[in-house]
């Protein structure tokens, strides 16, 4: 028993180093999407340039902190305005995937504003879709300090990811909340896929 184990482990390990002989291993990379690096223009659309970090974003677009809810990371954060929007991983190079750590989020609709629910969908490659409701709090007139973004981290079932979807709307009643969505310090890995394994 344990001679079999042994001699069949070296070939379990050359199995996942060159899979399918093509010669390409799929690799992993840590991100933080911080959005404090990219270009700002107040009044126009300030578009998050393909492949950001690995990610593409369709609504969201850079936003620059406006003296209420502070970006948790530098001035910048990603918003998408009406309150949905997608995150993606490019079809190229193929067979990527990215697993969902953890992000800092508002809604953003001005103050008092009622309890948002966010909705956040995940799809993954093998065409599974997976859904999580996260809430940001009722806000009332206060010290500007006491506005923060809150945080949250994904469990592992967040993997495989192919897109991330998002939409909110009043937590009591599922009415409109007439704001926007802000993200910032998106943490994620990246596994980038083999054209053949
Ligand atoms: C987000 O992605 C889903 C699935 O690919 C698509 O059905 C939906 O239209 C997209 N929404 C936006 C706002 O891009
Ligand atoms: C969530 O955000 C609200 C409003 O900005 C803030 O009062 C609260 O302390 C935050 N909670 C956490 C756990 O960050």
């Amino acid at each position: 028993m344990f001679t079999t184990i042994a001699a069949l482990l070296p070939l379990a390990c050359l199995a996942i180093a060159a899979p399918a002989g093509t010669g390409c291993t799929p690799t992993k990379e840590a991100k933080v999407a911080r959005f404090d690096d990219l270009p700002y223009t107040e009044g126009s659309m300030n578009q998050i340039p393909p492949h950001y970090y690995g990610l593409s974003y369709f609504t969201f677009q850079v936003d620059q902190y406006d003296h209420w809810i502070p970006p948790t990371s530098g001035n910048q954060w990603a918003m998408a305005f009406g309150g949905s929007g997608n995150i993606s991983i490019p079809d190229s190079p193929p067979k990527s995937t990215f697993e969902l750590d953890s992000f800092s989020y508002a809604c953003v609709s001005g103050v008092p504003q009622p309890e948002c629910a966010i909705s956040v969908w995940g799809w993954k490659a093998n065409g599974k879709v997976i859904k999580r409701k996260i809430k940001f709090p009722k806000l009332d007139p206060a010290p500007v300090e006491a506005y923060v973004m809150n945080k949250t981290k994904f469990s592992h079932e967040w993997r495989d990811l192919k897109s991330l979807g998002f939409s909110i709307a009043r937590a009591d009643n599922g009415g409109d909340m007439y704001g926007g969505l802000a993200l910032d310090d998106i943490a994620y890995t990246i596994t980038f896929g083999c054209p053949d394994s």
